[in-house]
C-alpha cells in the first residue's frame, strides 16, 4: 500500500515563522510516494522520478533518514522490522519544497494503512514534526503542518500553534525555480540566528516590517487579490535579503521572473540556494516565467499553490 506526501511552497514568512511570526504556506502537486514491501531485508530505497535515477542520500542523510525510521517506529509503536520502504518523489530535494516532510507524511500515511494503525492527521503532522528535527534541529512546525492538511495556511507557531486554512478559489499558478544548489536548512537557521544577534537593532526593524506585511498578505491572499499579493511577495524577498538568506542565484531567477511579468517572485524556504517561487496566476504567464528560467538554465516546476490531498 502507498502513502503520498505533498511539498510545500512558502508564499511569506520562512525565518519569520521560526521566531513566532505569521507565515503563508501552500501545498504543491510534487510529492513523495512511499510504497510498503514486506519480507525483504529493512532499510528504504529511494527514487528520484525527475532524473528515473536512485538517489543517493549520502552518508549523513542516509543516517539520518535510519533515525527517521526509528522515530516512526517508536511513536507508532510498530514492532515489526521486516520490512522495506519503497520512496519515489518528484520534488527537488533539500530545495526548499518541504522534502523532508514530504517524507515523513508519504512514511506514516503508508504505515497507517499497511498496519491499521488508525492514527488521524493531527497525530499524522505530530509526528512529521519529530522527523522535521532530526533533519532540521528547530523547524517551526510549518512544512509538516501544510504537508499533512494541505491548502494554503496561515501557520503561526506558539504554545500552540496557530493554523489557518485561507478560504481561495481555486488553487493558484506558480512556478517554482531551482536554483541547482541544495540547502542545509538547519545552518540556515542557526546562520540568521546568529545574525540577529548581531544586528539586534536592525533585526527589530525587519521583523516589525515583516509583522505588518504578513497581516496585509493574508488579507490579500483571502480575496485572491494576486496582483497585491504578488507585489507583498516582492516586499517579502527585501526582507530575506537583509537577513543575508538570498543569492546571486536567487536573484537572477527573480529578476527574469519579474521581467517576464511575473506578479511577484522570492526565495521560498530557508533560501541561498533552492527554489525561487514566482506568482503566475494565469496559464500564459506561467509557461512565459517557466520558459524565460529554462532557458537560462534552470530547472523549473509549473505547479498550483492551495491543492487539497
Ligand atoms: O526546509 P525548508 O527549506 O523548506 O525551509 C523551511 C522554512 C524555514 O522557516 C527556513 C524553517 C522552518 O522550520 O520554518
Amino acid at each position: 500500500m502507498a502513502g503520498i506526501g505533498y511539498g510545500k511552497a512558502i508564499l511569506f514568512g520562512e525565518h519569520f515563522v521560526v521566531y513566532g511570526m505569521p507565515g503563508i504556506a501552500a501545498s504543491i502537486e510534487l510529492n513523495t510516494t512511499c510504497t510498503y514491501e514486506e519480507k525483504v531485508s529493512g532499510g528504504i530505497t529511494a527514487n528520484d522520478l525527475v532524473t528515473g535515477e536512485t538517489i543517493n542520500y549520502g552518508e549523513d542523510k542516509a543516517k539520518k533518514l535510519d533515525q527517521v525510521i526509528q522515530v516512526i517506529l517508536r511513536e507508532t509503536g510498530i514492532k515489526e522490522k521486516n520490512f522495506r520502504l519503497k520512496l519515489e518523489t518528484n520534488m527537488s530535494l533539500m530545495g526548499g519544497m518541504g522534502s523532508s516532510a514530504a517524507l515523513g507524511v508519504s512514511i506514516l500515511r503508508c504505515l497507517n494503512k499497511e498496519f491499521s494503525l488508525g492514527i488521524d492527521d493531527k497525530r499524522i503532522n505530530e509526528i512529521t514534526f519529530e522527523v522535521e528535527k532530526v533533519f532540521h534541529s528547530s523547524p517551526s512546525g510549518i512544512d509538516n503542518t501544510v504537508s499533512t492538511f494541505g491548502g494554503m495556511l496561515w501557520f503561526k507557531k506558539g504554545q500552540k500553534n496557530t493554523v489557518e486554512q485561507l478560504g481561495i478559489p481555486e488553487p493558484v499558478r506558480i512556478v517554482l525555480i531551482d536554483t541547482g544548489t541544495i540547502n542545509d536548512t538547519a545552518e540556515l537557521i542557526a546562520k540568521v540566528r546568529k545574525q540577529k544577534e548581531e544586528n539586534q537593532k536592525e533585526f527589530e526593524k525587519i521583523f516589525a516590517s515583516y509583522s505588518e506585511l504578513a497581516l496585509k498578505a493574508r488579507k490579500e491572499v483571502e480575496n485572491a487579490r494576486w496582483e497585491k499579493v504578488g507585489s507583498l511577495m516582492n516586499k517579502n524577498q527585501e526582507l530575506l535579503r537583509r537577513i543575508g538568506v538570498s543569492s546571486s542565484q536567487l536573484e537572477k531567477i527573480i529578476e527574469a521572473s519579474l521581467e517576464s511579468g511575473a506578479l511577484g517572485a522570492k526565495l521560498t524556504g530557508a533560501g541561498v540556494g533552492g527554489n525561487a517561487i514566482a506568482l503566475t496566476p494565469e496559464k500564459e504567464l506561467q509557461e512565459k516565467v517557466s520558459k524565460k528560467c529554462s532557458a537560462l538554465g534552470f530547472k523549473t516546476f509549473k505547479v498550483t499553490a492551495g491543492i487539497k490531498p
